[in-house]
C-alpha cells in the first residue's frame, strides 16, 4: 500500500518542474490528483501522460490569484473525488530585477502569485479540512525566504511571507488535525530558472550542482504523508547546503 493510498491531492503549479515531479511521486504512492496551472498546453499534455499510466488525475486551468477560480477548483475536486486530503500549494513565479528598476505592478504581481495565491488556496483547503477530519498543506517557499539575495527583493519578501504564514497556520489549526508545513528549495533545474546562468548557481551552491525536481518531491512526500505526523508550522530546507553558509 502506498504512503498516499486513495488520498486526494490538489497540486498548484502541478504540470511543470517541482509540481509535476511531485505529482508523479504522489501518484506512485496511490494518490488521486487535481493539477492546477495557468499553462493549459502543458496541463492537457501532462494529464494525458498520467492517465495513460493509469493515474486518476485531471487538469484544471486557473490563475491561482483569482478567488472565484480557486473556489471553483475546490468545488470540482469535491464533486469528482468526494473529498480533499492534501494541498501542495506550489505555483510560483520568479522576479529578478534590480529594485530601482522594479515597477510597482511587477512587485504586486510577484507578491500576488507567490504569497496571495498561497493564502487563497490554503484558506479554501482549511475550510474543506474543517468539514472533514483534517488534512495536510505543504506550501512551497524557498531558501530565499530564509536569506536575502540581491536582485529579487519582491520574490524573497513573498517567500519569507510564505514561511511565516506557514508557521501561523500550523499553530492556528494544530489541534484540528490540520498540519501545515513548507518546503524551501535551493536552486533546482526547472523552467523557472529561465536564462539564469546555471554555472553561477552551481558554483554558489556548496554541493557545486543544481538540485533536481525529484529531490524536492521526496521531501514534499515526507511532509504530505504520515511520515511527518508530528510536524507542523515548520519548514524543510533542501538546498545543497546554501543556507548553511
Ligand atoms: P516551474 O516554472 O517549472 O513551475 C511553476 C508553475 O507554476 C508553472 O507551471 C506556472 O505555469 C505555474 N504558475 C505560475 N503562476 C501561476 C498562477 N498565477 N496560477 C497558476 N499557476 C501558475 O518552476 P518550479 O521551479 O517547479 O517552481 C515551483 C515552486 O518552487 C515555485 O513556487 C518556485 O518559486 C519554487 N522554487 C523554485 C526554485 C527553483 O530553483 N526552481 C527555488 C526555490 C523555490
Amino acid at each position: 500500500m502506498g504512503k498516499l493510498q486513495d488520498k486526494v491531492a490538489i497540486i498548484t503549479g502541478g504540470v511543470s518542474g517541482i509540481g509535476a515531479e511531485t505529482a508523479k511521486l504522489f501518484a506512485s504512492e496511490g494518490a488521486k490528483l487535481v493539477l492546477v496551472d495557468m499553462n493549459e498546453e502543458k496541463g492537457n499534455a501532462f494529464e494525458s501522460e498520467l492517465k495513460s499510466n493509469g493515474v486518476e488525475a485531471f487538469f484544471l486551468q486557473a490563475d491561482g490569484t483569482n478567488e472565484e477560480q480557486v473556489k471553483n477548483i475546490y468545488t470540482k475536486t469535491i464533486s469528482a473525488f468526494g473529498k480533499l486530503d492534501i494541498l501542495f500549494n506550489n505555483a510560483g513565479i520568479g522576479a529578478v530585477k534590480p529594485t530601482e528598476e522594479l515597477t510597482y505592478a511587477e512587485w504586486r504581481r510577484t507578491v500576488e502569485v507567490d504569497l496571495d495565491a498561497v493564502f487563497l488556496f490554503a484558506q479554501a483547503a482549511v475550510k474543506e479540512f474543517l468539514k472533514a477530519d483534517g488534512g495536510v498543506i505543504v506550501n512551497t517557499a524557498s531558501m530565499y525566504g530564509w536569506v536575502g539575495s540581491p536582485g529579487s527583493a519582491a520574490y524573497n519578501a513573498a517567500k519569507g511571507g510564505v514561511i511565516n504564514f506557514t508557521r501561523s497556520l500550523g499553530l492556528e489549526y494544530a489541534e484540528r488535525n490540520i498540519r501545515v508545513n513548507a518546503i524551501c528549495p535551493g536552486f533546482i533545474e526547472t523552467p523557472i530558472l529561465g536564462e539564469t546562468d546555471r554555472e553561477f548557481l552551481s558554483n554558489a551552491t556548496p554541493m557545486k550542482r543544481l538540485g533536481q525536481a525529484d529531490e524536492i518531491a521526496k521531501a514534499v512526500l515526507f511532509l504530505a504523508s504520515n511520515d511527518s505526523s508530528f510536524m507542523t508550522g515548520n519548514s524543510i530546507i533542501v538546498d545543497g547546503g546554501y543556507t548553511a553558509q
